[in-house]
């Protein structure tokens, strides 16, 4: 839906104010952390409406942090989806399906380490957001690729997918170190060697799944899974 007016002087306005001592109750763009009334009032003059997630803009580190949490904690939750589509599939790669069950297991574990460090912060797990959705829709693609090759394309993508992790946990441990919070910093520096550990056996043994997938296809058997 568009309006008829321009959001930028909106904004700029809100991105300049920084007057946080006028709170109302709670943000109802779900981020649940006490919506800036200055925001709110700026917004409902201009938009004759409450102001969505998309133009609340956030000035606080802690609730960029509480943020990005949500977004790793839906990031695993396709990872799980995305694991065990591809662990229920393979057939001929036993290897590859060993250390994704043992990944799959990790990414339960990581769930739930990143679940406990957003209730720790008064945070939700249930929110879904737009880049959420563009991460579950990629990782649905990944999992439930039924291609001819898809042995090989979903290692590669999951080994993308692996990277996008390891961007995330990075990115989290910095913005835990900012805001003091070295509990969440500890718990991502727990789940970051699994992510890259996983990303580097992919790596190392996309080489080889795609030779074996060549030799099983060129001796007219069954490849893809
Ligand atoms: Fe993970």
């Amino acid at each position: 839906m568009r309006y008829p007016i321009s959001f930028s002087p909106l904004l700029d306005s809100l991105s300049a104010s920084k007057d946080h001592s006028a709170f109302s109750t709670e943000c109802d763009v779900s981020c649940h952390r006490p919506r800036h009334k200055d925001c709110e009032i700026k917004a409902t003059r201009v938009l004759s409406r409450p102001i969505t997630r998309q133009e609340h803009i956030m000035t606080d580190p802690a609730e960029h942090l509480l943020d990005w949490l949500r977004d790793a904690h839906a990031m695993e939750q396709q990872a799980e989806q995305m694991l065990r589509a591809q662990s229920g599939r393979l057939e001929h790669y036993p290897e590859l399906k060993a250390r994704i069950d043992q990944h799959l297991e990790e990414t339960l574990g990581q769930q739930k380490i990143v679940a406990e460090c957003i209730e720790r912060l008064g945070g939700s797990t249930s929110i879904v957001k737009d880049l959420t959705a563009k991460m579950m829709a990629f990782g649905q693609a990944a999992g439930g690729m039924t291609q001819t090759d898809e042995v090989v394309k979903g290692a590669n993508m999951s080994y993308v997918f692996e990277n996008l992790e390891i961007a995330s946990y990075t990115s989290l441990i910095a913005a835990a170190e900012r805001c003091g919070d070295a509990q969440t910093k500890a718990a991502c520096e727990r789940i970051l060697p699994q992510e890259q550990a996983m990303a580097q056996w992919l790596l190392e043994h996309i080489p080889l799944i795609t030779t074996q997938y060549l030799d099983r296809s060129a001796a007219g058997q069954e490849a893809k899974k």
